[in-house]
């Protein structure tokens, strides 16, 4: 009899650390980053963290983090900026935009990376990332003439918090 509930109680304690343990995940994870609440929501946005270990968790961060790259080259190629007559303007934005191509690449390899648990690697990667922007911002600089756009300072922002956030889960998957 007292084995019986004895197996009740452990499968119990087995439903409910599937059902709930989960939710407490995200922010267990999101405590060792600097940016705590940008972590939550952007995970939040993503309906399968609710079912992802730490692992699934960094990895839809790293997802997020190469779709803003993408959108940033795009937009740094697009049209509108594009229409611009100034040469050293056009020139520097298409710089930019390769720039950011360059940033999602590397974070595609850091998602491989992560695949294979190779965190130093992951790590490199993603700091590579955090770097183009610097990169792209660095050009903007030398052209004194040159004002960089607030849309484009905006999204730098945006993929620096990203990294940041990804760098710090993967140094406490490195150490856990
Ligand atoms: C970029 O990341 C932010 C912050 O998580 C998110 O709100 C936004 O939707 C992302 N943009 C793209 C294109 O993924
Ligand atoms: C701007 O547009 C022209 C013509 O559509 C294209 O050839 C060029 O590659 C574009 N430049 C950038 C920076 O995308």
């Amino acid at each position: 009899m007292g084995s019986f509930f004895y197996i009740f109680f452990l499968i119990s304690l087995a439903l409910t650390s599937l059902t709930n343990g989960d939710a407490h995940l995200i922010q267990k994870t999101c405590k060792t980053t600097k940016y705590y609440d940008f972590c939550v929501s952007t995970l939040k946005s993503d309906p399968t963290s609710v079912d992802s270990d730490t692992k699934g968790l960094v990895v839809i961060l790293v997802g997020v983090a190469t779709a803003n790259a993408t959108a940033t080259s795009t937009f740094l190629s697009s049209e509108s900026l594009n229409a611009t007559k100034d040469t050293a303007l056009k020139e520097v934005l298409k710089e930019c935009s390769h720039k950011y191509a360059y940033a999602s690449d590397a974070l595609r390899a850091s998602a491989q990376d992560l695949a294979s648990e190779f965190f130093d690697y992951a790590n490199m990667h993603v700091m590579a990332a955090a770097d183009y922007p610097n990169a792209c911002h660095n050009m903007f600089r030398r052209h004194p003439k040159l004002i960089y756009p607030k849309e484009v300072a905006r999204r730098e922002d945006v993929l620096k918090h990203l990294c940041d956030v990804i760098l710090d889960i993967i140094d406490y998957l490195g150490v856990n």
